[in-house]
């Protein structure tokens, strides 16, 4: 347990060093060491280990601070009232979480409105007014204390230099009463104003910057938010009017009034930003609840993409402006509004092993076995890693905490490794040496990067394979056609049949031509029918010569052998094999068209290890065999083996096998000890002999005939 503190200690450090390194090179030197979703992966992590272990809490950790820094650059600027930071949450549990710590702090349940609005990635901005005039625009700074950077937020369009004068009918229609309308104009014209908000870039304005920078050999901006730091915290607001910045206002301070005074309600606010003459965010919205909240939060993830500008998520806050007052403030930030944070688009997470996939051509692909964690939406668990060259690029260790990103609607991939977080522990990674599917030594062509397996049926046979356990006589799953089991495989989501089991609605929905609902159906698919008939299970493993008929008259030998009776559908595929595994070539070719070669087919495949295994695994994903006799009434003979010998009186050879087949019986060519019958007729051979050598029952033809008349 020590042991375990001391390591995690360590861990901690290490994630303060680097996180404290990204955010003084961001927030001071402007410069951008680290992706803000990858930072806040690594301060959630932080941020978790200190939860488990309060006793590694320092002062100076990141976790216990509020963000920025003032630059000497620019003048300070005192706020008048703090412009505090969020708490972010990052599921909906998060957010009931928030609601109930809340109604605990109130002591009464509220069933209040909730006003949603979308978090836009830019800089926060304060804006403040006299007597309609715009007199000064400063960053958050520190949260006390900002920039000054007037100068450069005069040159944005979308914030006007004189506020725009309502008429009382506009007021009137947000709400207003004829004495609150008088009251604001009192403010207006005499007193001051703060309108905070965010000053944005559009993508479109940036991917323009960018080209034209690049035509010019100028440095490229690293992203939105980025490129709006930089243009409005530096010296020359002809580049600030250049970038063609947007402002968006998200909260309004009239004068020093307690909030809730004249304007009542969050939205209200809004719309009275409108008719001073700021834009807000048409998509915000008025939530009954929380329930009402995770469906907006849900349909502006989707719409993320389209959106002009960048949000990283949502804030939520309470509607009504008086709770503000009551709830107030905890730690670095307020109770009444919460950061709903959409997954990042780069996360960081540790590299558990690397394992390597046969490809088509035969080369041998390394891919990453993550520890899960979402990125863009999705839950990732595999990146592959392309080839060996890749690692040495990335100077990948297994252990290594990576960054892993999902550019566009793309599978994600580890784009960089952070060193700095490494504990010594970890592993290099070696190039293969045994072909991980057929195990033949593998090869490298020397000039070229790829390693490959000679075996050239490999990639192939494995391919075979898995389609033919999705096929229609095996599992019979729609919608698993051999393009889709091709990219599970190329992509190391699928490496045997087992794999198959644990896909996942994230992992398919982003292989290119899937969306949510058909990956959704392919996961129900193989959900349903997770529980196979015994003669599909053993037409599905694909053993060489075993086609239908001959599966079916392996599932019923079994079957008996195992005492199934009719309904079974628990059966597990462990215990099937284990029967199976128990036969002898003889006992395979007892069975009715069941050869010689078949027979050793048979033995060969359930003696295997590498089949037992993939048995195991299938029985651990949780498939299940069902049995069930067709016609059980009239099958008095079901499961019982006979061997004939000798000849008969009324029946020839053919019919009594037939008859016997029809009641469900089987026949055997062998007398051994899973016979049940021998029937013996005129001028019996050494079958006899060997039947009563065995004490196997020996029945004549009268006896066999009344045997099939029971029922
Ligand atoms: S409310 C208490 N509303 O998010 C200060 N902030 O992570 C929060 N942001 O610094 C202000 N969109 O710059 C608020 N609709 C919105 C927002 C928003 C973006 C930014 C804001 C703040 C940061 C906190």
């Amino acid at each position: 347990m020590q042991n375990n503190l001391a390591i995690i200690k360590i861990r901690v450090e290490k994630l303060r060093q680097q996180i404290e390194e990204a955010r003084y090179a961001y927030h001071v030197l402007d410069k951008n060491l680290i992706n803000e979703g990858a930072l806040d992966s690594l301060k959630n992590e932080l941020f978790q280990l200190e939860q488990q272990y309060p006793q590694l809490i320092t002062a100076d950790s990141p976790t216990q601070r509020v963000a920025g820094q003032v630059s000497e650059k620019f003048a300070k600027v005192v706020h008048r009232q703090p412009m505090i930071s969020l708490y972010d949450a990052f599921s909906e549990e998060d957010m009931l979480s928030w609601q109930e710590r809340n109604h605990n702090f109130l002591g009464q349940k509220l069933e209040v409105d909730y006003y949603a609005e979308l978090k836009l990635d830019g800089l926060a901005i304060s804006l403040r007014y006299e007597r309609g005039q715009l007199i000064q625009g400063a960053t958050r700074g520190d949260g006390q204390v900002g920039e000054d950077v007037t100068t450069n937020i005069r040159t944005i369009n979308s914030i006007p230099l004189r506020l725009r004068q309502p008429t009382d009918q506009e007021l009137r229609a947000i709400g207003l009463s004829k004495a609150e309308i008088d009251k604001l104009r009192i403010i207006l014209d005499n007193d001051f104003l703060e309108i905070r908000g965010e000053a944005v870039m559009t993508k479109k304005n940036l991917a323009d910057i960018n080209q034209r920078y690049q035509s010019l050999g100028k440095p490229l901006l690293a992203n939105v938010r980025n490129a709006v730091a930089g243009s409005i915290r530096q010296l020359d607001p002809r580049i600030t009017a250049e970038r063609r910045l947007d402002f968006y206002a998200y909260d309004l301070l009239i004068a020093d009034w307690p909030r809730g005074q004249v304007i009542a309600k969050r939205h209200q606010a809004d719309r009275l930003a409108n008719l001073l003459g700021f834009k807000t965010l048409p998509q915000n919205q008025v939530c009954a609840n929380l329930a009402v909240v995770f469906e907006f939060y849900r349909q502006m993830e989707q719409q993320r993409s389209v959106l002009p500008f960048e949000i990283d998520g949502t804030v939520v806050k309470y509607d009504d402006l008086r709770l503000w007052n009551q709830l107030g403030v905890v730690g670095k930030a307020p109770r009444y509004m919460m950061a709903y944070k959409f997954s990042a688009l780069q996360a960081t997470t540790i590299v558990e092993d690397v394992v390597w996939q046969v490809g088509r051509t035969g080369v041998l692909t390394p891919a990453a076995v993550l520890k899960p964690v979402k990125v863009g939406g999705v839950t990732i668990a595999r990146s592959t890693l392309h080839n060996f060259n890749e690692i040495k690029r990335l100077g990948l260790l297994i252990g290594d905490t990576v960054i892993l990103e999902r550019a566009g609607d793309v599978i994600p991939k580890i784009v960089e490794v952070l060193p700095k977080l490494r504990s010594g522990q970890e592993k290099e990674i070696t190039p293969p040496r045994y072909c991980p599917f057929c195990n033949g030594l593998v090869k490298k062509v020397t000039d070229q990067v790829a390693y490959y397996c000679p075996n050239k049926n490999c990639y192939a046979v494995n391919l075979r394979r898995l389609r033919h356990w999705a096929s229609k006589g095996a599992a019979d799953w729609d919608g698993f056609g051999p393009k889709i089991i091709e990219q599970l495989v190329e992509q190391g989501l699928v490496e045997n049949i087992a794999d198959f089991y644990s896909l996942t609605i994230d992992q398919l929905k982003i292989l290119p031509g899937l969306g949510e609902k058909s990956a959704s159906n392919l996961v129900d698919a193989i959900k349903q029918k997770k529980t196979l008939a015994i003669d599909r299970f053993i037409y599905a493993l694909g053993i060489r010569q075993i086609g239908q008929e001959s599966a079916t008259t392996i599932a019923d030998f079994l079957a008996s052998r195992l005492k199934l009776t009719s309904g079974e559908h628990n059966l597990l595929p462990d215990r099937l094999a284990v029967a199976a595994g128990a036969l002898t070539l003889e006992d395979w070719q007892n069975l009715p068209d069941i050869g010689p070669k078949v027979a050793q087919s048979l033995t060969e495949w359930f003696s295997d290890p590498i089949n037992l295994k993939l048995i195991n695994l299938l029985t651990a994903q949780g498939v299940r065999l069902s049995y069930s006799q067709p016609l059980v009434g009239q099958q008095p003979l079901a499961g019982r083996s006979f061997v004939l010998t000798g000849s008969l009186n009324s029946l020839t050879r053919s019919q009594a096998e037939a008859t016997i087949k029809q009641a469900g019986g089987h026949i055997t060519s062998q007398v051994s000890r899973q016979t049940d019958y021998v029937v013996a007729g005129r001028d019996p051979g050494s079958k006899l002999a060997k039947a009563k050598q065995l004490g196997i029952k020996i029945i004549n033809e009268e006896e066999l005939l009344t045997l099939l008349k029971r029922s």
